[in-house]
């Protein structure tokens, strides 16, 4: 059955991606191979990013090898540059992103760019991935709050959401990444970009640092948002939002939609086994 309120699977992207300890690949392909039997039509797995600024990923090809991939199941890759498109298609990605900011401090700090800068990046990789037949997401992070510039104003968005909805990217996912936006504000920046682009290529991404996640996901649905990015067990954060935590667990968002009448199309007790396997994994307890 097809969902009417998609939840994407970022965990073992976003949530692993911070975890201290350094996860092997083979615990990684375990926990995408449960999350594959879940229902989830999009799964975040990799990104080809530099191992540098973030030595968990480093596996990341090795990950895309080594899962079993199940049909039907979109399995996404982080490109921040032409080399990271390189990486991922190589690795048979089947969709990758892009990862932009509304704000400058943010940009600066997570991909060492101005948004301009990043804008221009990103062209040739939104084209080089249209020429090779490969979707395009793209993410715009601190939609409500920096953590370097503070708040970020609404317009600040919708100028980045068309710069990429222009490149071809077919969803905008937009991230509250230090998770402390209030539903209000929730409402306000997505009234804004709303004007600017079409509800159907809108995405929530809401990190839950302030437990207000799932607030800020009904808030959404009420702007027509109809896709949302949970992480498995609540994993993660992000390495350049310091004091950020996890996104809003994919187990509970499942929960709240269900509980509000949408169809996720997501097994429930998959997901607690995932759950299960994603704090094991955190813990470095996994049997
Ligand atoms: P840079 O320093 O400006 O670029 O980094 P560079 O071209 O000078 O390269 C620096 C080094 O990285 C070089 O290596 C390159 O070879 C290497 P060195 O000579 O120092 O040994 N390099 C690469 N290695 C592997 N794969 C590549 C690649 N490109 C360059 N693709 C760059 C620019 C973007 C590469 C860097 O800043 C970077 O990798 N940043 C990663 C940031 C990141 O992954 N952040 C977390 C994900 S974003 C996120 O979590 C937010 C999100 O969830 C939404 C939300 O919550 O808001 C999506
Ligand atoms: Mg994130």
């Amino acid at each position: 059955m097809k969902p009417n309120v998609e939840i994407f699977e970022v965990g073992p992207r976003d949530g692993l991606q911070n975890e201290k300890r350094l996860i092997s690949a083979q615990d990684k392909i375990a926990l995408v191979d449960l999350l594959s039997t879940a229902g989830f039509q999009r799964i975040e797995v990799a990104s080809f990013v530099s191992p540098k600024w973030v030595p968990q990923m480093a596996t990341s090809a090795q990950v895309l090898g080594g899962i079993k991939r199940a049909s039907g199941i979109s399995y996404a890759a982080l490109t921040p540059n032409l080399r990271g498109l390189e990486g991922a298609i190589a690795a048979k990605a089947d969709e990758v992103a892009i990862f932009g900011s509304a704000s400058e401090g943010f940009s600066k700090a997570n991909i060492n760019a101005s948004i301009a800068e990043s804008l221009e990046r990103f062209r040739p990789v939104a084209s080089a991935a249209k020429d090779a037949g490969i979707p395009v997401r793209g993410y715009i992070s601190c939609v409500v709050n920096c953590p370097y510039d503070g708040p970020t104003a609404p317009e600040a968005v919708v100028s980045v959401a068309k710069e990429l909805h222009a490149m071809g990217c077919y969803e905008l996912s937009l991230g509250d990444t230090t998770g402390q936006a209030y539903p209000e504000e929730i409402t306000k920046m997505l009234t804004a970009v709303r004007e600017a682009v079409p509800d159907a290529v809108l995405a929530g991404h809401y990190h839950d640092t302030s437990g207000r996640a799932l607030d800020n996901i009904e808030a959404s649905l009420e702007c027509g948002v109809r896709v949302f990015d949970g992480a498995i067990g609540g994993l993660g954060g992000c390495p350049y939002a310091p004091g950020a935590s996890g996104n809003v667990a994919s187990e509970a968002v499942h929960a709240r939609l269900t509980a509000l009448g949408y169809e996720t199309g997501l097994n429930a007790d998959v997901l607690e086994k995932a759950a299960d396997m994603a704090r094991a994994l955190r813990e470095g307890d996994l049997a």
